[in-house]
């Protein structure tokens, strides 16, 4: 999506090989025209495949998914972190490792919000090690709801996300993708 390619270039900060900050316009002040474009964009790729809700993990992932869930006219879940507890007979909960962040977290969702008659359109923000998205989906399957595909703002495909998802007959849609990083510069892949 050239928009989002170009907000990246104007206001996105490469701090190193690895890190891309977009905290001016995603995931920290958000720019809510922008957001509901790129929204419209990932629900015009999914539309016309059943999708019955949009899923998302907290926080980053809430206002891309938002604005997709508005454009499909359907309700929007999140998935939560929420600290480890003794089983909760009401929740489906799955352990989430973060390479980037290098802590554990629990991701749960409430199983009054997911069945087996839902298809499911997860979004997020970035896509880079993919863990993040495994595990969403697995606790969405949890559920027997069923998996349309994944959105994603960002993709760094010089990470094993897409490949890991992929391996898993998940279809992954970018609307920016970046192939190579360093400081202070980006290189797109189509
Ligand atoms: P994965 O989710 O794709 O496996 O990647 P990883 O575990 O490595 O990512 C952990 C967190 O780091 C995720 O946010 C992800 O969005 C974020 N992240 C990964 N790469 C970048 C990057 O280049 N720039 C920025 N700004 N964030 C990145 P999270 O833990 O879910 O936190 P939240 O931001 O949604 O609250």
């Amino acid at each position: 999506m050239k928009l989002l390619e170009e907000k990246i270039r104007q206001d996105g900060n490469a701090v190193n090989e690895h890190i891309l900050k977009v905290d001016s316009f995603i995931n920290h002040q958000v720019d809510p025209a922008l957001m509901q474009e790129m929204g419209k964009e990932i629900a015009e790729h999914f539309r016309g495949r059943g999708i019955t809700k949009v899923a998302t993990i907290e926080s980053s992932g809430i206002s891309p998914a938002l604005m997709t869930a508005l454009a499909l006219e359907v309700p929007m879940v999140i998935l939560k972190k929420q600290p480890s507890k003794i089983l909760n007979q009401d929740l489906y909960q799955t352990v989430v490792t973060s390479f980037t962040k290098e802590t554990n977290y629990e991701l749960t969702l409430s199983k009054k919000f997911m069945t087996a008659e839902d298809h499911v359109l997860l979004v997020d923000d970035f896509l880079a090690n993919g863990e993040a998205a495994t595990a969403a989906i697995r606790l969405i399957r949890m559920s027997h709801a069923t998996i349309a595909g994944l959105g994603v703002l960002i993709e760094k495909s010089f990470q094993p996300g897409r490949e890991k998802l992929k391996s898993q007959g998940i279809e992954v849609y970018a609307l920016a993708r970046i192939g190579k990083m360093e400081e202070n510069y980006i290189e797109f892949i189509d």
